[in-house]
């Protein structure tokens, strides 16, 4: 039977290759996409996401999540106007009628089985989800894979990935709320990247999921890959937003230590960086402390290119 997933967005490229492998694969069912605000503002993640879903041909739901963080004041990773590299230039499709948070829930309360979250933007919406909804997310979910954070570092400051870093308080809810989250942070991020030669193999690849995510791949390698040409090489990106849906495909071709992961949220410069605690019970000071975290930390390459070109062969 197929994984019910949900996913929460601020689209922006990689989130669209996320979405295209969930919408490709025959084991993912995509009950709905909520957008937040993040890498820009919410209007731009809002129609990129509707946009992407009418070239895609699916009728699945978009909802319109949140468009400042929990508490502190709105930050945006770019304010320029963002289009995806699709041939579609406007979306025909509405967000339904329910703020991004209420929808998760709806959809939560009519499934029979459980569904996975897989937040992939600041983590406002899904904060928002549990500080209304505890019980209902305690019942209702059955996976939370995040990307968002690192063992310890960042993108977007020296300590914190852009996600976390966008919305500490939120991701401050999400990791003490006290369920099982797997996190695909800037650590694995790291490991799978994507070259100009691996663009390639999507080239051919006559389906629409598959052209999104060939368009935005070869366009990111061309534009940002020097970034990674002296961690790999040659010119290449990271995959990001698309780990997470992999690892929900196949967890067995990653690694991962569990950890107790802690937000900060009061320290100027390292606000957003994500803590973790992976010393054994008894170590030191560390008491029993439950490592309720899965922190992806390498993932076969080779293997993630190939269940990729699978999903996307498949793909209706
Ligand atoms: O730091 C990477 C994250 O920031 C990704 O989710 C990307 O889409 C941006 O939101
Ligand atoms: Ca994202």
């Amino acid at each position: 039977m197929a994984i019910k997933v949900i996913y929460d967005c601020d689209t922006g490229g990689d989130d669209a290759t996320a979405i295209s492998i969930g919408v490709a694969s025959k084991d993912i069912e995509v009950l709905g996409v909520t957008t937040n605000f993040g890498n820009l503002a919410l209007r731009q993640t809002l129609r990129n996401t509707l946009e992407l879903i009418d070239y895609l041909e699916k009728d699945i739901p978009v909802a319109k999540g949140s468009e400042v963080p929990l508490v502190r004041d709105l930050w945006v990773g770019s304010e320029a106007e963002r289009r995806l590299p699709i041939d579609i230039d406007k979306a025909h499709s509405e967000p339904v009628d329910l703020p991004a948070w209420e929808f998760i829930a709806d959809q939560l309360r009519k499934s029979d089985t459980k569904v996975t979250l897989i937040p992939l933007a600041p983590l406002t919406n899904i904060a928002k989800l549990m500080i209304f909804e505890p019980d209902l997310v305690r019942e209702k979910v059955g996976g939370i894979f995040i990307m968002g954070g690192s063992k310890g570092w960042g993108n977007e400051s020296p300590s914190a990935e852009l996600n976390f870093y966008a919305d500490p308080e939120a991701a401050r809810v999400v990791f003490s709320f006290g369920m099982p989250i797997v996190l695909a942070g800037l650590d694995v991020c790291e490991k799978a990247y994507i070259t100009a030669s691996d663009v390639e193999r999507f080239k051919d690849i006559d389906t629409k999921p598959a052209k999104v995510f060939y368009n935005i791949c070869e366009r990111g390698v061309r534009e940002y890959g020097s970034h990674m040409q002296n961690l790999v090489g040659e010119p290449a990106i990271q995959m990001y937003d698309s780990l997470p849906v992999v690892y929900a495909l196949h967890p067995e071709i990653f690694e991962y230590v569990d950890a107790k992961v802690y937000i900060e949220t009061d320290s100027g410069l390292c606000d957003g960086m994500s803590i973790c605690d992976t010393r054994p019970a008894g170590f030191h000071n560390s008491g029993d402390i439950p490592k309720l975290t899965k922190v992806l930390l390498n993932v076969d390459r080779e293997k993630y290119f190939d269940i990729l070109e699978k999903v996307f062969k498949e793909a209706e």
